[in-house]
């Protein structure tokens, strides 16, 4: 029975080939990161309310003014044909279905414009790394201004690619038939082999990806597009400060699911400081080992206006494509809404810091 997001988890370990499966489900070096994110939400105790009248209960809210049908988005993850041959068109009818709001990675398996056509009605943010060759970035970006994102996500926590060893050793790469559909039709060319020391991926990231990010590239990035730039992989409350200084829309408290920095802070811990120093400028989201509808007020308690899962819809993709991610995100809807009846909140107003208690209390 695929009755939460961990029958899902082990549902696709089962469908999904051994080295992709690694790559989905992997994280830096020992992985501490990857289970700390896990573990700090589930540490984190819930003062409930009761005697409220929960009898009526709305979950829909908008980020970045964009309305959408509850605070839980799609993260940007990459190439996800690996998991099904519908790969980023069936997230997109998966998110759509589901009213959720889609961000699109840079190094995706199907093409920023082909993913925009398939549910054009439905926002979609678009992930960017820039590329060295900067030129390719500007024609990127180009390209989701007339596809009709309606927001570009910037992602700053990967200067260069984490180094996840389960990758090294099964020497993951592209199978083939699949491509970095963005990098091959911008004339970079396909993801390299992998060699003894670094996956495909890495050798593709070392060869592509302009390591010198600084905050003037938000900026850039709004000059560019007109858009406005989320900025995504932030632990910190100066980091936060210094992005919105150079013009960011929004901030993403995110470790990059464990996936980058070993040891790395736990974004659960890390989001209040954040909070904090952004101090309602700007609209703040987390991410990283959300897997509950409880861990989602959790998060909202603490000032996030909404939460990104990552593996997780990758999963649904995995067991059954579009229809399996929109499951996934329907269950975790389910369950926030349970929670806020249990919680005694029946809007999203209600989610207020004094429910929480433990490492989330401020
Ligand atoms: C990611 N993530 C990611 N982030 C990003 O900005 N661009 C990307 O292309 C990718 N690709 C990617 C692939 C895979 C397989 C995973 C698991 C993750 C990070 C992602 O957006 C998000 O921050 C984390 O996945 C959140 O953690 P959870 O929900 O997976 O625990
Ligand atoms: C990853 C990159 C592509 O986490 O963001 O694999």
């Amino acid at each position: 029975m695929l009755l939460n997001l961990f029958d899902y988890e082990r549902a696709a370990r089962e469908r999904v080939a051994a080295s992709a499966w690694d790559y989905q489900a992997g994280g830096a070096n020992d992985e501490v990161t990857l289970r700390a994110n896990r573990a700090a939400w589930e540490a984190i105790e819930i003062r409930y309310r009761t005697m409220v009248d929960v009898s009526r209960r709305a979950m829909a809210t908008t980020v970045l003014g964009v309305p959408v049908s509850m605070p839980i988005l799609v993260a940007p993850t990459a190439m996800q044909k690996l998991a099904h041959p519908d790969g980023e068109s069936g997230m997109a009818r998966a998110a759509a279905a589901a009213g959720a709001l889609l961000v699109v990675s840079t190094t995706a398996t199907t093409g920023l414009s082909d993913v925009a056509a398939v549910e054009p009605a439905s926002p979609k943010w678009f992930q960017v790394y820039v590329y060295a060759g900067r030129e390719h970035t500007e024609a990127l970006v180009a390209q989701a201004v007339a596809a009709g994102y309606r927001a570009l996500m910037l992602t700053v926590d990967t200067p260069v690619l984490g180094r996840r060893e389960r990758d090294i050793r099964s020497g993951f790469t592209l199978p083939a038939g699949m491509q970095i559909a963005n990098a091959v039709e911008a004339g970079m060319g396909a993801v390299p082999t992998a060699t003894g020391e670094a996956s495909g991926l890495m050798r593709h990231f070392r060869g592509l990806h302009d390591p010198s990010i600084a905050p003037r590239d938000i900026q850039w990035l709004r000059d560019l597009s007109g858009l406005p730039v989320v900025v995504k992989g932030i632990v910190r409350g100066d980091d936060a400060r210094r992005a919105i200084d150079h013009g960011a829309s929004a901030i993403v408290v995110s470790n990059h699911g464990g996936r980058q920095l070993d040891t790395a802070i736990a974004t659960a811990r890390a989001l209040p400081e954040v909070v904090a120093a952004v101090d309602g400028q700007v609209e703040v989201y987390v991410d990283g080992g959300i897997r509950r509808g409880s861990d989602v007020l959790k998060a909202l308690a603490m000032g996030a206006r909404g939460v990104l899962v990552g593996r997780p819809p990758v999963w649904g993709l995995a067991v059954d494509g579009a229809a399996g991610a929109q499951h996934v995100l329907e269950l975790l809807r389910d369950e926030l809404d349970l929670a806020m009846a249990l919680a005694g909140c029946p809007s999203l107003s209600d989610i207020t810091p004094d429910l929480l208690a433990g490492a989330g209390a401020r």
